[in-house]
Order: structure tokens, then C-alpha cells, then sequence
């Protein structure tokens, strides 16, 4: 398992996200109140990417046709043409965030 360093936990406000690069992935680390999450980057429908999403109740919309997905768990709630997206577990130690990916 690999870590990447996402920055300071203060970077982000509520509702924001940001894209980091793991690798050969991207994924987007997202806060909503006091949690992050981090899912891939790229929608599962046609692989615009979340970077602009709607974050909401624990869930990201694409702005491009909806496909809504659980920051949890990655599920497609809406739209099932889109498939289950992949999670990814943040860690904060102190102020920095962490996100932990596997390279394979
Ligand atoms: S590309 Fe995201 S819903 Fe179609």
C-alpha cells in the first residue's frame, strides 16, 4: 500500500476537493463537513472528470449526466449505465491528509 500526501487539513473548505495524482491514478480527495473522502477521479460513465462534481450528503454528482456515486463506498446511486467507482481510505495525522492507494 502507497501513501500519497494531500496537504494540510485546512486546505480544504467544506464541499470542496481536490485531484491528486497516485501513480498512474488520479483521485479526488473530497471534505464535506469534517470528513474526507477519496474516490477516482474519473467518472465511471464516460470518464469526465469529478474535479467539478456536485458534493452533497455524502455523495458527488457529475456535472456532465448526473451519474451520482457514495463517497463511502464508490456505489452509483444514480444513473446505472455508470458503474461502482473505487474508494480509496484517507488518513489524517494532525493537520496533513494522507490517501492510501494500492499501485497495482
Ligand atoms: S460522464 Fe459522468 S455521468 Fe456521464
Amino acid at each position: 500500500m502507497e501513501r500519497i500526501h494531500v496537504g494540510k487539513s485546512q486546505d480544504l473548505r467544506d464541499g470542496e476537493s481536490k485531484m491528486v495524482r497516485a501513480g498512474k491514478k488520479e483521485i479526488l480527495v473530497v471534505k464535506q463537513g469534517d470528513r474526507f473522502y477519496a474516490i477516482d477521479g474519473w467518472c465511471s460513465h464516460m470518464g469526465a472528470s469529478l474535479e467539478q462534481g456536485q458534493v452533497r450528503d455524502g455523495t458527488i454528482r457529475c456535472r456532465v449526466h448526473g451519474a451520482v456515486f457514495d463517497l463511502d463506498t464508490g456505489k452509483v446511486l444514480q444513473n446505472l449505465q455508470a458503474k461502482d467507482m473505487r474508494v480509496y481510505p484517507v488518513k489524517v495525522e494532525g493537520e496533513e491528509v494522507f490517501v492510501e492507494y494500492s499501485p497495482l
